[in-house]
């Protein structure tokens, strides 16, 4: 594991406000740490940090081995970044505005010419190259300011909510854009579409208030879930009853609820295990028919809320 990214304690005080406010994480070569957050949580204001667009009130960045304060060109060398909202100039082409990020980044020539060329094929803006930025969709002008974001080949990518507002075939193409660069790179995306935590991201981490609630893997956050293992099962031909019961007394079931429309019962098991085989083998054990027996997934929605939410607000 290779670090690229580490973050120490690095706070954003604007006045009164604790934009961000004390948070430490780091991302290696082959993650995809996603970065999850309400609105105003302090996700944008931590990549701006990270990239040397905004100085911390306090705390250290290191990109690559260079801190971002004492080596900003290091650091933005290292880098490629997609802003909130991918701004470019409207008037320009995307071939120019590539034209003019890779003269910035000090290629030139063929070497240019190359850069160009294979940002545009990976972010598939080929088709578009002499057509105003301004009259591309939306689509389009995300994938340009991806271009422009990947257009060094750089080993850390910064990307802020990179399909928001897109349609879902869209986002699919900047999902699999960022899937097929995950294996070199070491890349942080904000965002607050929950779908993306499964595909796209090898880690999350999850902020409020500008503070991290939760860094770990995918799974470990859907098993904060109280759903995460829940079984929903149906039995035939026994009363409803006498099977909820039956369910109640099993060592491993800490909490039984019975489903709408007579469908059976969801079980809680204790500490999140799987429960699936033994319940079954269970109901079998007294010669019952089952009818449907599934294992739910956690629900990541109740758990963000959880997480980003004073509990008094998160029941509701
Ligand atoms: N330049 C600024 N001046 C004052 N407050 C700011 C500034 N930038 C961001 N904020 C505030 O900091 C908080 C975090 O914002 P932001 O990092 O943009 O959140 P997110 O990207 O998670 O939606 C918000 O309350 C926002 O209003
Ligand atoms: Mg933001």
């Amino acid at each position: 594991m290779t670090l690229r990214i580490e973050i120490d304690d690095i706070a954003k005080h604007f006045g009164a406000i604790k934009a961000v406010d004390g948070v430490s994480f780091s991302v290696s070569k082959g993650e995809v740490l996603g970065f999850l957050g309400p609105n105003g949580a302090g996700k944008s204001t931590t990549m701006k940090m990270i990239t040397g667009f905004l100085t911390p009130t306090r705390g250290t960045v290191r990109v690559c081995g260079h801190d971002v304060l004492q080596d900003p060109i290091s650091v933005k060398a290292n880098l490629g970044y997609l802003p909130e909202g991918a701004p470019a100039y409207a008037d320009m082409t995307p071939d120019g505005f590539l034209k003019f990020i890779a003269e910035i980044r000090g290629l030139s020539g063929a070497a240019k010419r190359r850069a160009i060329d294979e940002s545009a094929d990976r972010a598939r803006i080929t088709t578009v190259m002499h057509q105003p930025i301004e009259t591309l969709s939306k689509g389009y002008k995300r994938r340009v300011g991806l271009a422009q974001s990947i257009l060094h080949n750089p080993p850390v990518l910064i990307l802020d909510e990179p399909t928001d507002g897109l349609d879902p075939n869209q986002k699919h193409e900047v999902r699999t854009l960022i899937n097929e660069m995950a294996d070199d790179k070491a890349i942080i995306i904000s965002t607050h579409i929950l779908e993306e935590v499964h595909a796209l991201c090898t880690r999350n981490v999850v902020i409020a208030n500008g503070k991290v609630k939760f860094d770990g893997t995918p799974l470990e956050l859907e098993a904060k879930s109280r759903y995460f293992n829940a079984v929903c099962v149906n039995v035939a031909n026994i009363e409803q009853s006498q099977f909820e019961a039956f369910l109640t007394s099993l060592s491993y079931v800490s909490q039984v609820e019975k489903l709408d429309n007579n469908a059976g019962f969801r079980v809680y098991p204790k500490s999140g295990q799987q429960v699936t085989a033994q319940l079954s083998e269970n109901i079998r054990e007294n010669g019952w028919e089952i009818d449907a027996l599934y294992a739910e997934h956690g629900r990541l929605d109740e758990v963000f809320r959880s997480i980003t939410l004073p509990a008094s607000e998160a029941k509701n």
